[in-house]
């Protein structure tokens, strides 16, 4: 006690005595920035790397009221203006309060010696086109400036302006010697474009409700890694959370009356993600995972003891997956609709009599109908303006019926996709064994080696594998440990799929790439994602020990 006592009447005096006087000297911040080495952890690191980019060796500071200046056709849209605000709370996350207790006076003293100096007080955005249709392919470069006095980003639409925004959040950092937000490394010329034009994040909201709030926080998250497609996995087998208006009973088949999505609720996430530049692109897998349509509708079973795939032989099995497709047509306009088409296992169809009946009938082997049912599918999805989307499985049971049209999921392993293209199909790529995230056992530096293009050569081959997708599969997650188990690693393959190829090729993983993760890990920290330890053996497992977040 004795001890303590001493301590605190003896040193404190010496630690006000030393820390104090330091910033009262000084009389602008200029000063501090050339009397202070600073401490040059982490400002300068982008995540994912932009296309092309030079720097300089200066330090800017950044007005706390900084203004936006928008320009051309698009300039003025509400994507724009409600994304500076976001990233305005981002950015100067620690500038928002007025009142700082023993060092009220030094701040004010700042304040009046300083005010007009910040270098950079506009963020000045121009958007060529005022054409918001978030499309498949839709332009997201961008052109962003940093030199004193002015911060410019130029875009062909609002998305492309959104990208350069993020890019230009993430140059920006809080100095807690001056207190002040600034840009190193300026002036910045960054030019900018994605590698791909399918960038995807799958949820899978049937093993595990996820309630919206939190999907709408992780499609936040996914603007931070410039992602632009939510796969929305939205039924299976052991739950179907949708209301479908002209199937009211589909949604018999959730886990709880709570735990389930209405018409409005899906609607507001399409709006939600399309503000962040990020399409939702839903699924319906059929004719298997899907179970919980019978709770409601027990004729779509083949029988009360045989429940999926669903019932081929009746058109009531159409009509219901025509009547939820045309609602869902209301509420997705992403022109890509994922139609399923895994993991069929035809048993029941051929141990159930009036379908055995029907395959008889129709002369068609179980497979046969696997085909058939697919094929209509597609038909239904096209009637309504869709590409379809199939996993890989229906292209490799019956690769000459499906509609050209047809992208072509891959998920099974790595390979699939140089077939696919060679007969003319596109492709995604999802290779399970690098970009499954319930493969928790997967690192980053495994991820982000996997190569959407490996084994296609011929350029105009190339140029149908659209991107690639990570995929969180729910049934080991949910709201407790949703964040985690995608973060960081999902971050590994958006840059894949964004940075040039030769950039993420020729990277360094250990020197270079790291470290840039690290940061950005910690940015998404910051942001309060809940994204786990980079260098986790084990996704989502919680840090080993102490630590600096950039270092573990
Ligand atoms: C589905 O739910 C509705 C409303 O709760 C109920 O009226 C109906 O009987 C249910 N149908 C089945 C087949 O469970
Ligand atoms: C990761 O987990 C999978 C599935 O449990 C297993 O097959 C694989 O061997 C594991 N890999 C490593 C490196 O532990």
């Amino acid at each position: 006690m004795l001890l303590h006592m001493f301590y605190f009447f003896f040193f404190i005096p010496c630690v006000l005595f030393v820390v104090l006087p330091q910033p009262l000297v000084v009389d602008g911040l200029r000063e501090i920035r050339t009397k202070q080495p600073h401490f040059d952890e982490s400002p300068t690191y982008l995540w994912p790397l932009p296309a092309e980019f030079t720097s300089g060796d200066e330090v800017f500071t950044v007005d706390p009221s900084l203004e936006l200046v928008v320009d051309g056709a698009g300039g003025a849209s509400d994507i724009v203006r409600e994304a500076f605000e976001r990233y305005r709370k981002i950015i100067f996350e620690h500038s928002g309060s007025d009142y700082v207790a023993g060092r009220f006076r030094f701040k004010r003293v700042l304040r009046e010696s300083i005010i007009s100096e910040y270098d950079v007080s506009q963020l000045k955005i121009t958007v060529h086109s005022d054409n918001e249709e978030l499309q498949f392919g839709v332009d997201e470069s961008y052109t962003l400036l940093v030199s004193a006095g002015e911060v410019t980003i130029e875009a062909n639409t609002v998305y492309g302006a959104l990208r350069g925004i993020e890019t230009f959040s993430q140059l920006c950092s809080f100095d807690y010697a001056t207190k002040t937000v600034q840009i190193h490394k300026a002036p910045w010329v960054i030019h900018d474009q994605p590698r791909f034009a399918y960038r995807g994040l799958m949820l899978d909201t049937a093993r595990h409700y996820l309630p919206v709030g939190v999907i709408k926080q992780i499609i936040d998250s996914m603007s931070y890694a410039k992602f632009n497609v939510l796969h929305w996995h939205i039924v299976d087998k052991e739950s179907f959370p949708l209301e479908v208006p002209s199937y009211p009973n589909l949604w018999n088949g959730s886990y709880s009356k709570s735990e389930r999505y209405t018409v409005e609720d899906a609607y507001e996430i399409v709006n939600f993600a399309k503000m962040r530049g990020i399409n939702v692109m839903a699924e319906v897998d059929v004719p298997g995972h899907s179970e919980s349509w019978g709770v409601g509708y027990p004729d779509l079973w083949p029988s009360p003891t045989c429940k999926e795939p669903l019932d081929v032989s009746k058109d009531f099995t159409f009509d219901v997956i025509s009547g939820i497709l045309t609602g869902l047509r209301q509420i997705f306009p992403f022109e890509l609709f994922h139609l399923g088409g895994d993991e069929v296992d035809t048993k029941c169809w051929s141990q159930t009599p009036h379908v055995q009946q029907w395959l008889q009938d129709n002369n068609l082997t179980p497979t046969d109908a696997y085909g058939y049912f697919v094929v209509k599918a597609q038909e239904i999805a096209l009637s309504e303006n869709w590409s379809p989307v199939n996993w890989q499985e229906a292209f490799q049971a019956f690769p000459y019926n499906l509609s050209p049209q047809t992208i072509v999921h891959n998920w099974v392993g790595p390979g699939l996709c140089p077939y696919a293209v060679a007969e003319g199909y596109r492709c995604i790529f999802s290779n399970q064994k690098v970009w499954y995230l319930d493969h928790v056992n997967v690192t980053w530096d495994e991820v982000y080696t996997a190569e959407p293009l490996e084994g296609i050569y011929d350029p105009s081959q190339q140029k149908l594998v659209i991107g690639g997708e990570v995929c969180m599969w729910g049934e080991h997650v949910d709201t407790s440990d949703i964040q985690q188990t995608i973060w960081p690693r999902a971050a590994a393959a958006a840059e894949r799929l964004w940075s040039p190829r030769e950039s993420t090729l020729k990277a360094n993983i250990a020197t270079t790439t790291l470290p840039r993760l690290l940061n950005f890990r910690c940015l998404l920290n910051r942001r309060g994602v809940a994204a786990a330890p980079v260098k986790n053996l084990q996704a989502r497992q919680a840090p080993d020990s102490a630590g600096s977040c950039y270092d573990q």
